[in-house]
C-alpha cells in the first residue's frame, strides 16, 4: 500500500502558495495515474486529500491554537484517514473535510478559481464562531 498525500491547496488556488499548490495538485494526479497502472499487481496508491489539520506546519502558520473539530490533530486525522485503506483511492481523510469540499464543489468552477480560497476562509470563520 503506498499513501501519498497531497492537500486541498491542491484543488483550490492558494494565493501566495502557488509551487505548494501546484505540487499537491501533481500529487493528486500522479498518484491516481499510479494505482490504475497498478491495477491488478496487488499494490493499491492511495492519496489523502486534507484540509486544515492541526499540525506543526499549520498551528503557527494560522494561528490556530489547540485541535478542534474542524481542525483535528494529527492523530485524529490519521485514526480517521487510516479506515479509508483500502476503501477509497482518493480521499479527503476526514468528514468534516469531505464536507468542505463538498460545499465547495456545490460552486462552479470559474467561481473556486476566482473565490475559491476565501470561501475557505469564510467557512473556517464560521467554525471559529460555532463550533
Ligand atoms: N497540516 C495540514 O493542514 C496539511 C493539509 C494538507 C496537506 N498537508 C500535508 O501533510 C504532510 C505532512 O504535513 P504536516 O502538517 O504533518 O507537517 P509537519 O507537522 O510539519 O510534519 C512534517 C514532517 O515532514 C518531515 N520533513 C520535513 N522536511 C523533510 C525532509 N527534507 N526530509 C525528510 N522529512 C522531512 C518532518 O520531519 P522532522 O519532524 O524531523 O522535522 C516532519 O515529520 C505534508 O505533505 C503537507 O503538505 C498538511
Amino acid at each position: 500500500m503506498v499513501i501519498n498525500i497531497s492537500s486541498a491547496a491542491g484543488d483550490i488556488p492558494t494565493p501566495m502558495m502557488q509551487i505548494y499548490s501546484a505540487t499537491k495538485a501533481f500529487v493528486k494526479v500522479f498518484s491516481a495515474c499510479l494505482n490504475s497502472e497498478c491495477a491488478g499487481t496487488g499494490i493499491e496508491v492511495q492519496c489523502i486529500v486534507p484540509f486544515i489539520v492541526a499540525t506543526n506546519m499549520t498551528i503557527s502558520a494560522l494561528n490556530l491554537g489547540k485541535p478542534s473539530l474542524m481542525y483535528p490533530g494529527p492523530d485524529e486525522y490519521v485514526t480517521h484517514a487510516l479506515r479509508t485503506v483500502g476503501v477509497r483511492s482518493m480521499t479527503h481523510g476526514y468528514w468534516l473535510h469531505s464536507l468542505q469540499a463538498f460545499i465547495i464543489g456545490c460552486f462552479p468552477a470559474w467561481f473556486v478559481e476566482k473565490h475559491g480560497f476565501s470561501l475557505l476562509s469564510l467557512i473556517n470563520s464560521l467554525k471559529r464562531t460555532s463550533l
